[in-house]
């Protein structure tokens, strides 16, 4: 078999066959197979799509490309929680910590920052001193002990996604389901989890942006997590503005530690942080009632105890725990700069996806895979939808470091932001439940 004769077979819309998947994964996986054949392929499948039978192949080779996790010296029920990726998005700093203080482990493997999205690894390594790349053994060890580990996709676990990952966002083929499915699902099986609560994102800041591609994702991952014996829900959410106030990687860390101190709970970042906490203990069976399970989330924020396992495992990951009462231990911006609304009138929009791209542009994301991440970097969302607003309001702060964006940022901006006369009804949070 040879490369290029399967990019050439789904360049021309074929399907391809279980062991020609199986070549192409595992080659590349080994470094056979170059970047440029690997992402020709991509490229071929983004456009003539991939069949049902395609599809499953793909998660399986991605799944065990690594090894398959087992984690029986933590005699608790093991449950993860992953977002298809949205602006904002920072739950997981937030939820993985309540759950374990609730007596549901989480062992969990997270990507980095993917086209506009951020990325929970991003995040946690602003934290100074924080290690996401524990060997197999420290991340079991931080598992027994903390009852939550963090960390990325190794050589060991999930090799294949950890490549294609990096090599899908730079060659544009991120929002297409069944890489999404591939690589998100050959992640959560591989760590050795009991259930799954999935987060997939709908509309202008998500990959999927109309609620039907979303439901169609939401079913396909939930039927691969199901088939494979596990329990899964997926949760709809709106991302049609950023979630919470803050865009960024420090500021987002920052933002999940004041949810933990209980502040603006009340706010849709949140609101949506017990929600899926809560869903997380139903799939973990230490819950049945999900009332009750929003109320013992919550619980673990007034107490305390959520924090504490924060605290725990970035100690336990090497990182600097005083962040968590601290904010000024995370790397902050030498500048700062209010835009203000042009005209009075209601938020009627807001291109989230836009709002994503000036962090990463202004330094907070990269553009090839080497580069260095400006964990300062931040936008405060001061107006969100169906906010009212004067002409001269601050619609958002920018943090930085480059000031000779200053001028374009503050226009993209500008222009990101659609003022109108009459005030809409925000979209609900969480939209559907699969
Ligand atoms: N999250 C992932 O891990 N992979 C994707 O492709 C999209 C979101």
């Amino acid at each position: 078999m040879r490369p290029q004769d399967l990019i050439e077979k789904k360049r021309d819309g074929h399907e391809l066959t279980r062991d020609e998947i199986a070549f192409l994964i595992r080659g590349y996986t080994r470094d056979e197979i170059p970047d440029y054949q690997m992402a020709a392929w991509l490229m071929a499948g983004f456009l003539r799509g991939l069949s049902e039978a395609e599809t499953v192949a793909l998660v399986e080779e991605m799944l065990y490309s690594g090894d398959v996790l087992t984690h029986d010296h933590v005699p608790l029920p093991k449950v993860d929680k992953h977002s298809t990726g949205g602006v904002g998005d920072k739950t997981s700093i937030v939820i993985a910590p309540i759950a374990a203080a609730c007596g549901v482990a989480v062992p969990m493997i997270s990507g980095r920052a993917l086209a506009h999205t951020g990325g929970t690894l991003d995040k946690l390594e602003s934290i100074p001193g924080f290690r996401t790349n524990l060997s197999l053994a420290e991340f079991k060890d931080v598992l027994a002990r903390c009852g939550v580990a963090l960390i990325g996709q190794t050589k060991e676990i999930a090799p294949a996604d950890r490549k294609l990952y990096a090599l899908r966002d730079l060659t544009a083929t991120v929002p297409f389901r069944p890489f999404i499915c591939a690589s998100i699902m050959s992640k959560k099986m591989a760590e050795g989890i009991d259930g799954l609560v999935l987060d997939v994102k709908t509309g202008n800041g998500a990959f999927m942006k109309s609620f039907d591609d979303s439901r169609l994702l939401a079913e396909a991952l939930a039927a691969i997590g199901r088939r494979m014996g596990k329990g899964v829900t997926a949760l709809i959410t709106d991302m049609n503005q950023p979630l919470g106030r803050w865009v960024g990687n420090a500021v987002e860390t920052f933002e999940s530690i004041e949810i933990l101190q209980g502040k603006r709970l009340d706010e849709d970042f949140g609101k949506l942080c017990l929600e899926l906490a809560a869903h997380m203990l139903l799939v973990g069976g230490v819950e049945t009632d999900l009332e009750l399970a929003r109320q013992r989330s919550l619980e673990t924020i007034h107490s305390g105890a959520a924090m504490e396992k924060l605290r725990e495992v970035i100690a336990a990951q090497d990182g600097d725990a005083r962040v968590c009462d601290n904010p000024k231990l995370l790397p902050q911006a030498t500048h700062q700069q209010t835009i203000k609304a042009a005209r009075s009138g209601f938020v009627a929009g807001i291109e989230t996806d836009e709002i994503g791209r000036i962090v990463m542009d202004w330094g907070g994301g990269r553009r090839r895979l080497e580069d260095k991440i400006d964990y300062a970097v931040a936008l405060h969302i001061h107006a969100k939808l169906g906010d009212e607003v004067k002409a001269g309001d601050a619609l958002v702060t920018a943090h930085f470091n480059d000031e000779s964006k200053l001028a374009e940022m503050q226009a993209r901006i500008l222009a990101a932001y659609r003022i109108e006369e009459a005030q809409s009804q925000p979209e609900p949070l969480v939209k559907a439940i699969v």
